[in-house]
């Protein structure tokens, strides 16, 4: 890390080191570049440091409980588990610092120059970098916006870290409270319902839309709110949360008709909005829209040689996403042909219990597309591998085209819900984007048994014939 640098002229100089920036950078720099990284605070971005790594490995404890606590069933006696929230608030803090001092690694063994200050872009691709120290300006033939995002909030619901809390308050809690209120029900407000209440706390979940997991295939949110039911979790979906009076310890939330929910803390899961803030000094030609800065499908900003990845722009904010727009760029900056990402079959992995994992289009897409479609599915509840490890709760979907003769054609969609299928997404988002057939697919052999089965036997049973699933 400088602060102060002997080179200030650079191939690529990158503003922010998230996913999408430090991917950019990596990418950059095994094709040849010369490439520096501007971070203001660490590299690694919101997903290592109070995203996607904190809240996985938060997921992880919660899973561990559930297995001790299912123990007895394997002839296991271990006991009522009990958390201590320190203990696992300090593992994830350790697998995060292994993480960031993996990728510092990686970064400086590649060449590339990070400055840690907060950057801000100049007409003419000149970067202006302010640390603790001064100020530095660097020139670049190109530079690339990453600066990410960070949690929207609602009004009247004032951040405080100990009332209110979004993700970043709540991946940093030493105790857990007694009983949260999740508002909005989506990816992030599914993983930390799952998570609390399989830890102990009671979790009320307040989702403004009809269902929770908006845009998810309906018969995938179908199964995750079944499980949030029994475990306890209570859901409210399409109400307007009007506001909170905090009553000394706790507060009440107020919603829908006139109801309410007391509880120790609220946690605000409403969406993240794009940082863009003091990040283009006037002239500089890049346009940004609603807040994002506005790109083309080769992450070209309306600025010569300046363009944008990951939460920044308008596209599904993945840390995933972010990494393959990066690598659309450095492939452009190259002059090389570069494939731009299709959003519309990128993979999708939701960590709550019964974990949620698709690509592609979901049956209603598919039909509001205009597509005539065939579907399958396959219940985990006939699988061999998820009848040993004692969790049968979700399924396998799959949904494709439907040929002139009324046989299943290209695969559209694969959806899964149930025991790792975030692992196991790999296989259907292969099919979707190879535009694959049953047929192609079906004639692959899955081993057995594992939980992967469950797709080839769905797909096996869209060519017409099944071994298991009819
Ligand atoms: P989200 O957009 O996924 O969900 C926000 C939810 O809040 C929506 O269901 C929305 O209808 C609801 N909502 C909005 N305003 C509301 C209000 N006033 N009252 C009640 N409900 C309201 O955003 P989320 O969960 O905050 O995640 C942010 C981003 O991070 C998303 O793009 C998400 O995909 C991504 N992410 C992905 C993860 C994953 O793939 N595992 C995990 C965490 C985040």
């Amino acid at each position: 890390m400088v602060r102060t640098a002997e080179r200030t002229e650079f191939d690529v100089v990158v503003i922010g080191g998230g996913p999408g920036g430090y991917a950019t950078a990596l990418y950059g720099a095994s094709a040849g570049l010369d490439v520096a990284v501007v971070e203001r605070d660490k590299v690694g971005g919101t997903c290592l440091h109070r995203g996607c790594i904190p809240a996985k490995e938060f997921l992880e404890t919660a899973s561990i409980v559930r297995t001790v606590s299912g123990a007895k069933e394997f002839g296991v006696q271990a006991g009522q588990p009990v958390v201590d929230f320190a203990v696992s608030q300090g593992r994830k803090q350790k697998v995060v610092e292994q993480l960031y001092k993996g990728l510092s690694g990686l970064m400086a063994g590649r060449g590339i120059t990070t400055f840690i200050g907060t950057g801000t872009l100049l007409p003419g691709r000149r970067v202006r970098v302010v640390h603790d120290e001064g100020t530095i300006e660097l020139t670049a033939r190109d530079v690339v916006l990453a600066t990410g995002s960070a949690p929207r909030t609602i009004p009247g619901f004032d951040v405080d870290g100990r009332l209110v809390l979004t993700s970043d308050e709540v991946l940093s809690l030493s105790t857990l409270p007694g009983s949260v209120a999740v508002i909005g029900g989506g990816a992030i407000g599914c993983e930390f319902a799952s998570m609390f209440a399989d830890l102990g706390t009671q979790v009320t979940v307040l989702e403004a839309l009809p269902t929770l997991l908006p845009g998810v295939d309906p018969d995938l949110v179908g199964v995750v709110a079944r499980s949030f039911r029994k475990r306890g979790i209570t859901v409210h979906t399409g109400i307007k949360v009007s506001g909170h009076t905090p009553n000394g310890g706790g507060t009440t939330v107020h919603f829908g008709d006139g109801q309410s929910v007391t509880v120790d803390a609220v946690v605000v899961s409403v969406g993240r909005r794009p940082l863009t803030d003091g990040l283009l000094e006037e002239g500089t030609g890049v346009t940004v829209g609603r807040g994002f800065v506005t790109v083309d499908e080769y992450m070209r900003t309306s600025a010569e040689h300046v363009w944008a990845v990951g939460d920044v722009v308008d596209t599904p904010q993945l840390a995933h996403v972010g990494f393959a727009e990066g690598i659309v760029v450095v492939k452009s900056i190259l002059g090389e042909p570069a494939i731009p990402v299709d959003y519309s079959r990128v993979p999708w992995c939701i960590y709550c219990q019964p974990e949620v994992a698709f690509a592609g289009l979901t049956e209603p897409q598919a039909k509001e597309a205009g597509l005539d479609v065939v579907v399958k599915k396959d219940p985990f509840g006939g699988n061999s591998r998820a009848r040993i490890v004692g969790d049968t709760e979700g399924l396998v979907k799959v949904v494709a085209e439907r040929n002139a003769d009324g046989s299943a054609g290209r695969i559209l969609g694969v959806h899964m819900v149930g025991p790792w299928v975030t692992e196991q997404l790999g296989q259907g988002y292969l099919a979707v984007n190879w535009e694959a057939t049953p047929d192609e697919v079906g004639q692959f052999i899955q081993p057995h048994p594992t939980l992967s089965e469950a797709f080839g036997e769905t797909v096996l049973a869209l060519t017409g014939r099944g071994l298991h699933v009819g």
